[in-house]
């Protein structure tokens, strides 16, 4: 007997998904989802469903005060026979620790593998199989009581849902340096994966993209000097042909694609430091070409160059070169993730 129950409108909903060729980055849903109910104190036995709306609360905790987490991780089937997932572990324990910051229940080991896989494998014939695509997964837990009374829910809901995508961004694009609004502050939810995080950079991030940047760098709440990360993104410069890094605290998304290009580079022969980076220090730097290299990095964006930083007055600060260092490690990223190398350090999963 399965772990789980597969709603009738599977089958039908599986085999009349056809993969369009332009996929974007979440513009095409994979035809199944994953859900499973956390009441009366305990997890319920999970479901994969046909992809489609979902009935909430409008009073639930989720809605009127942004009880909700999520991961991102991608299942990649590059000339391979089955797909595969990459340091999925990492994403369950991360889940783990923003649950744990918004005091919401966790979601066990077992349960989050029985989402993610029951998903892959469905939509295994969908994975596309071009370099640099993949299935991304988009787990996500949200308080489904309704009231006002601020504590947390006592009910929840986890669910998994999936895109067949592309690369989130393609290029060199330009960012714009955030001066005035913040991100995350020192012991707030920073550093868990909250959807909260997500609205408060979505103001800078639409007026970036207005402006013609692609993203918002972020600066520390205290005192807007030491660089945070980009909107979904973790930083990386290279400085003096070294890779430096903001070092994490509390208001810093742990990235997993950020650890991997810290393990890669040390393995790869850079010298590579996690440290406060400060803005005008940094912008300094890339004018008396010290600085010669930035990209950002991320499960979605995987390594994205960055052609320039731009100040809120437009002023442009463009490093030397726009992607030596970062393309060297997006292929050697890829090509574990895609398993066209070996994988030293037992990154990848292939699902049975
Ligand atoms: C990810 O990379 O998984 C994210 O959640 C970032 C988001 C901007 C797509």
């Amino acid at each position: 007997m399965s772990a789980y129950d597969i709603a009738p409108g599977v089958p039908a909903a599986l085999e009349r998904f056809v993969l369009p060729e332009k996929l974007g980055f979440g513009a095409v849903n994979a035809p199944v989802m994953f859900s499973a109910e956390w009441r009366d104190g305990q997890w319920q036995r999970g479901t994969l469903l046909p992809y489609g709306p979902i009935e909430v609360w409008p009073g639930s905790r989720a809605l009127q005060y942004a009880e909700l987490i999520f991961e991102g991780l991608k299942a990649y089937k590059v000339g391979q026979p089955r797909p595969n997932l990459f340091r999925a572990a990492d994403n369950c324990r991360r889940m783990e620790r923003s649950a744990k910051r918004l005091s919401m229940p966790l979601v066990p080991e077992t349960l989050f593998f029985q989402g993610i896989e029951a998903v892959t494998r469905a939509c295994a014939p969908f994975i596309p199989g071009r370099s640099g695509h993949s299935l991304y997964l988009r787990p996500f837990l949200y308080g489904t009581e309704s009231g006002y009374m601020l504590r947390n829910s006592h009910s929840f809901r986890f669910m998994v849902i999936a895109n067949p995508v592309e690369s989130y961004a393609t290029g060199a694009p330009t960012v714009a340096i955030e001066r005035s609004e913040v991100r995350a502050a020192r012991g707030g939810i920073g550093a868990a994966k909250a959807a909260a995080n997500y609205a408060a950079s979505l103001r800078a991030s639409s007026a970036a993209l207005e402006r013609g940047h692609t993203v918002a760098l972020w600066l520390d709440a205290a005192e807007h000097r030491y660089i945070q990360e980009l909107s979904g993104m973790n930083f990386f410069a290279v400085i003096g042909g070294e890779l430096h890094t903001p070092e994490l605290d509390d208001a810093i998304l742990p990235g997993i694609t950020r650890d991997s290009l810290l393990t890669l580079a040390r393995h790869l022969g850079y010298v590579v430091h996690e440290r406060a980076i400060e803005i005008d220090e940094l912008l300094s730097q890339i004018e008396d070409r010290h600085c010669s290299e930035l990209f950002a990095c991320g499960t979605a964006a995987i390594v994205m160059p960055i052609a320039a930083l731009a100040e809120p007055d437009e002023r442009a600060y463009r490093p030397a070169r726009t992607d030596e260092v970062a393309s060297k490690l997006r292929a050697a990223l890829l090509a574990i993730q895609e398993r066209r190398a070996p994988d030293p350090f037992g990154w990848t999963r292939e699902l049975a």
